[in-house]
């Protein structure tokens, strides 16, 4: 879970730049309604998403972790009209959800959600996008991050949700249990991308900690 309360930097930016559009809004409050908000992006990461997706002109992004559609609708608004994102989603009622959000957004025609895990679908996927956001589950994040290095074209972007790993990796309770299967994918997730001269990467020091790596060749 993200924090419940902004900090005063947070509160400007979305004072300022990160206005949720009225699909977003719904999707929010129905993230509320069955207890998931604070499991999508914060309206900042979601904007930040957005603008950096906006960098590469993408015609093609794949996000691993759908839950309702949030951070797929952030995205979805730097897409030309002929491109698309694909979004992969284990949870078929999630997956359902998504999809209904994503027809509310007008969107159906360049937004498609695969259900399934994710580790099978991307295997299947034969593509090359600009854009690989992965988000689904922790332990999973270095065989996402193995796909993704070598799918992703020279000059794509690679971005990762929650690498702090809920404080884990920088030594902070936050009171969420983890496992060791997390701790060391996420770890690898990181450490791999830090290490590579084929991506240049850093993180992003949100609450929830956004690994960003670009790839160079
Ligand atoms: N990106 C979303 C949040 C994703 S939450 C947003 O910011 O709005 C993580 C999602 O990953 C959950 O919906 C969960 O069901 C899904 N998930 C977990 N394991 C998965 C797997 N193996 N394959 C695909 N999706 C998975
Ligand atoms: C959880 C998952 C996320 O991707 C996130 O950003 C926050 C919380 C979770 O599983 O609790
Ligand atoms: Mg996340």
């Amino acid at each position: 879970m993200s924090r419940d309360s902004y900090s005063k930097s947070e509160a400007y930016i979305v004072e300022h730049f990160a206005h949720e559009d009225n699909v977003m809004k719904t999707v929010a409050e129905r993230l509320r309604q069955d207890g998931k908000y604070g499991i999508n992006v914060s309206p900042v990461e979601g904007k930040l998403l957005q603008w950096i997706v906006g960098l590469v002109a993408p015609k093609l992004i794949v996000e691993i972790g759908t839950l309702y559609g949030y951070s797929t609708l952030w995205m979805a608004r730097a897409l030309a009209p002929d491109a698309k994102i694909i979004s992969c989603e284990f949870d078929p009622k999630h997956a359902e959800i998504a999809r209904e959000h994503v027809r509310m957004a007008g969107l159906s025609d360049r937004v498609e959600i695969k259900q399934g895990d994710a580790k099978v679908t991307i295997k299947n996927l034969n593509v090359t996008p600009d854009v690989v956001f992965i988000d689904a589950d922790k332990p999973s994040y270095k065989n996402y991050l193995e796909w993704a290095m070598s799918a992703v074209r020279v000059g794509g972007i690679i971005i990762g949700d929650n690498t702090f790993l809920f404080g884990h990796l920088i030594g902070e309770d936050r009171g969420e249990r983890t496992s060791a299967a997390a701790v060391a994918s996420m770890s690898a997730f990181n450490e791999t991308l830090a290490q590579s001269k084929n991506f240049r990467s850093t993180m992003i020091p949100t609450y929830e900690g956004m690994t960003v790596a670009q790839r160079l060749y």
